[in-house]
């Protein structure tokens, strides 16, 4: 549904220029909910500009429903005119409402439906089905200012869906917002996606939003996706950055000479009862250092962070027999010793190499730190 192919973006400032996108390609099929997610400048704003056309790629091509966009935009009149209608069709979302605070809810709703040229008693009927849909018939005569937050990005949701878009964009939609009115946006957009089969690209800081309603994610890191797939795809790829952000758990090594894993229990695995089959094979102590269950991407999931007695090349035997019981079994630490925090791909702007066969030992902290805005 929506398709960008080596897509960049260079910003000219005076004296330098800025890479904002370095050849990304991103894929998000028709129905789905796809989040992105990454620090603050990873270009998170700049790809969902540049594929609505809103910021001209540098170079690169995107396409949604079919249509090539980057093909249209500077073609002359009439392929502007077209491109105009092509973004009809591509509703946007933003974090802060940008709501005209002189006109009431229900002509703010109306003023995208005037640029389509749609009458005045359509109109109205219009804004008021899809002031309906967003659960805020009764806030219609109302004006922005006496709104909350929330209600104030359900108007925003409504506008976004004046010209009956097959996709709707999402800037960072729920960062102004409580958790509480967070979760009533997301499943709101959750029900869009079913009710009008919209797919939704969205923007975030935050991996509680991934969580809870994408069903495919990419990671960004300095202009690039570094990791991209299903939620359930990447929770199964063992050293997966994104899957151990969206599900982390604590706990670090009580001394030296010893082996942290964590382990991942889904499907079948989650039932049996492996760690004291593990603790009884192999005759050793095992200590739970940090154990979770969760939902992500719908699914129930159980992280355990474990640790074993002695270093990692004395444990290959045990850890070889939780992969085979079909649990993703991944070091922590490994012989050499704890990783470097501040080498962490998702902890600094200066990251390396993504997707380290070995989890951070300090990523789900400084995820939260670095995360929360
Ligand atoms: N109009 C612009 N002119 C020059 N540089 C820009 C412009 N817009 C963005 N940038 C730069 O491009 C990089 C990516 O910015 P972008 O806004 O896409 O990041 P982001 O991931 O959305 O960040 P945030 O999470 O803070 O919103 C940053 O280094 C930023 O400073
Ligand atoms: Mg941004």
């Amino acid at each position: 549904m929506i398709t960008t192919t080596g897509l960049t973006k260079v910003y000219q400032s005076r004296d330098r220029e800025v890479s904002a996108l370095d050849g990304v390609d991103l894929h998000v099929r028709e129905g789905e909910i796809y989040g992105v997610i990454g620090q603050s400048g990873a270009g998170k704003s700049s790809l969902i500009r540049c594929v609505n056309l809103l910021e001209r790629p540098t170079s690169g091509t995107v396409t949604v429903a079919g249509q090539d966009l980057t093909a249209l935009a500077g073609r002359g009149r009439r392929a502007s005119k077209e491109l105009r209608a092509a973004r009809t069709r591509i509703g946007m979302v933003f974090q802060h409402f940008n709501l005209l605070s002189s006109r009431t809810v229900l002509d703010n709703v109306e003023l995208p439906l005037e640029i389509l040229g749609v009458s005045g008693p359509e109109r109205t009927r219009k804004a008021k089905e899809l002031l309906d849909l967003v659960g805020l018939a009764e806030k219609a005569k109302s004006y922005p200012g006496q709104l909350s937050g929330g209600q104030k990005q359900r108007v925003g949701i409504a506008r976004a869906l004046a010209g009956d878009p097959k996709v709707l964009l999402s800037d960072e939609a729920t960062s102004a917002l409580d958790p509480e009115t967070t979760r009533s946006i997301l499943q709101l957009l959750r029900d869009l996606n079913q009710q009008l089969g919209l797919t939704i690209l969205l923007i975030t800081h935050e991996m509680d939003v991934v969580k809870t309603i994408c069903d495919s994610a990419a990671l960004m890191q300095r202009g690039r996706i570094v990791e991209s797939g299903t939620v359930g795809g990447l929770l199964a790829t063992p050293g997966s950055e994104l899957a151990s952000e969206l599900f982390p758990v604590g706990g670090t090594a009580s001394g030296p000479d010893r082996t942290v894993v964590d382990v991942t229990f889904h499907g079948e695995a989650a039932s049996q009862p492996v760690i004291s089959q593990l603790s009884r094979t192999y005759n050793i102590d095992i200590s739970i250092l940090g154990a979770a269950m969760d939902t992500v991407g719908g699914k129930q999931i159980g992280r355990m962070r474990i640790e074993l007695p002695g270093r990692f090349e004395e444990n290959v035997v045990p850890i070889g027999f939780l992969r085979e019981q079909g649990l993703q079994a991944e070091v922590v630490e490994d012989e050499k010793g704890p990783r470097d925090p501040k080498a962490s791909a998702a902890t600094a702007q200066s990251a390396g190499t993504p997707a380290a066969t070995t989890v951070p030992e300090q990523t789900p902290a400084a995820i939260t730190k670095e995360v929360v805005k």
